[in-house]
């Protein structure tokens, strides 16, 4: 088969960079934070990052590249058509994250065109500004469509073009606004609450959202890195590229957090603010700016943001999408058209989620905390909390233990890369032992007390 690929190992680095970094980054990360205690969430966070996920990534991508299929076809051509459960439920969670992830992307492109107004005041009009569905959902539609047009494209066209801009630019914007939030008064209190780990706020539901956290912000459990990794050339080193994506996301994810608490704190803001807390603390910072330096940098710092989310919708569609060319053999264009528009009509309760119906915001009661949660923030818990270590947890047995390490490591050595023998034996003792053990335990129990609300540890 003729697949296109990336234009070099740094081009497939940077789209599965571009991919990982996005609204999981800067939006979401800082927000889980805030509701889960603080730092002890993101010593969690960077320990499932490394120590779990790393292998994971690994094993996702040489899958992808052993196969040079999607997501589905890849477990039928290695020789296990039992397996493309794990490629099915990926596309299924692709639907659902993307379902919602657009509609976070729809907000920022709403903030966008207020920063370019000078509209400051949106910082405290939040609910009324997610609470207009019709608003909402024209935006929604602009991001869709953009994204539809954009893996229509083609792959490494679409995504590694604009990750090679966006991630330089997007560095450079938030280093300066760390720097000046640093000097707010307040700011190291917002510092320290983001720094200073209280381990005693750790229970199952923190637990929960920080290997959720993990997976999401990584792209992880759902097939897009096996997707990315079929575009990836023989040549290229697996283990190393894995390497860069991860700490690049994590550094993205780092810095979001160290720009977002210190101008929380400063403004007297809570930290539990949720979905709302980037959206209510930035606007408020830039009018410090001034009215041109205002709309200047608060234009820039979300139009980058919506790339970084454009980014990262390309690689979720693309993950049905190939599904769709590669197995019903039905054109790119058209594949992307189909999943995009399914997908659309998927989001619509999600949008109308956030004020616009009441019976979508207060949906259902779930968990320990005795209090509602959104229809959004449902299918958030279920596809990126649940669903995507439950793909991860299957990876890992599948690589291990059916596919088989050696199998994984004459992919990762093909061509004579070379691979230090201790990361082999590393991957081997992970994707075997640890990831399948902490992984059974930790989703056992967390959708127990997650979900169902029934305390379990
Ligand atoms: N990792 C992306 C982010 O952090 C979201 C994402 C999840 C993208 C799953 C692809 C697949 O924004």
């Amino acid at each position: 088969m003729n697949r296109a690929n990336f234009s070099s190992r740094l081009g497939f680095v940077i789209a599965a960079a571009g991919s990982a970094v996005g609204l999981g980054n800067i939006w979401k990360f800082p927000f889980e934070v805030g509701t889960n205690g603080g730092a002890a969430f993101v010593v969690l966070y960077l320990f499932f990052c490394f120590v779990l996920c790393y292998p994971i990534i690994v094993a996702e991508i040489a899958i992808g590249r052993n196969t040079r299929l999607d997501a589905v076809g890849a477990f039928n051509k290695l020789g296990f058509p039992k397996w493309k459960i794990i490629g099915l439920l990926g596309v299924l969670c692709s639907i659902l994250i993307l379902s919602f992830y657009n509609v976070i992307a729809a907000w920022v492109i709403g903030y966008l065109f207020e920063m370019m107004a000078g509209n400051f005041a949106i910082g405290s009009e939040f609910s009324a500004f997610t609470s207009d569905g019709m608003k909402i959902g024209i935006y929604a539609l602009i991001f869709m469509s953009l994204t539809a047009y954009v893996v229509s494209k083609g792959v490494s066209k679409g995504i590694e073009a604009a990750a090679r801009f966006l991630m330089p630019s997007l560095l450079i914007v938030m280093l300066c606004i760390i720097a000046y939030a640093l000097t707010l008064p307040g700011a190291t209190d917002g510092v320290k609450f983001y720094l200073m780990p209280d381990l005693s706020v750790i229970n199952g539901s923190v637990v929960y959202s920080a290997l959720g956290q993990a997976f999401f912000s990584l792209s992880l459990g759902m097939g897009t890195l096996l997707t990315l990794g079929s575009y990836l050339p023989k040549q290229a080193n697996i283990t190393t590229s894995s390497a860069m994506i991860t700490v690049t996301d994590v550094s993205v994810a780092f810095l979001a957090g160290l720009l977002i608490f210190p101008l929380v704190f400063s403004q007297g803001l809570a930290p539990t603010g949720g979905e709302a807390l980037i959206f209510e603390a930035l606007p408020k910072m830039f009018e410090n700016f001034g009215e041109t330096g205002g709309v200047i940098l608060g234009s820039a710092f979300f139009l980058l943001l919506a790339f970084a989310a454009l980014t990262s919708t390309v690689s979720m569609l693309e993950v049905p999408t190939s599904y769709i060319v590669d197995e019903w053999g039905i054109s790119r264009k058209k594949a992307a058209t189909i999943a995009a528009s399914l997908i659309f009509i998927v989001s619509i309760p999600s949008l109308l989620s956030s004020g616009a119906v009441d019976g979508l915001t207060e949906f259902i009661q779930i968990g320990t905390s005795g209090q509602n949660i959104s229809f959004m923030s449902l299918v958030g818990l279920i596809a990126s909390d649940t669903l995507l270590p439950i793909g991860g947890f299957l990876i890992a047995i599948f690589s291990a233990y059916v596919w088989r390490s050696k199998n994984l490591h004459k992919e990762l050595l093909a061509q004579n890369v070379e691979v230090s023998p201790i990361v082999l034996t590393y991957l081997n003792i992970s994707l075997k032992y640890i990831c399948p053990l902490i992984l059974a335990i930790v989703v056992t129990i967390t959708i127990f007390e997650g979900l169902f609300g029934i305390q379990v540890l």
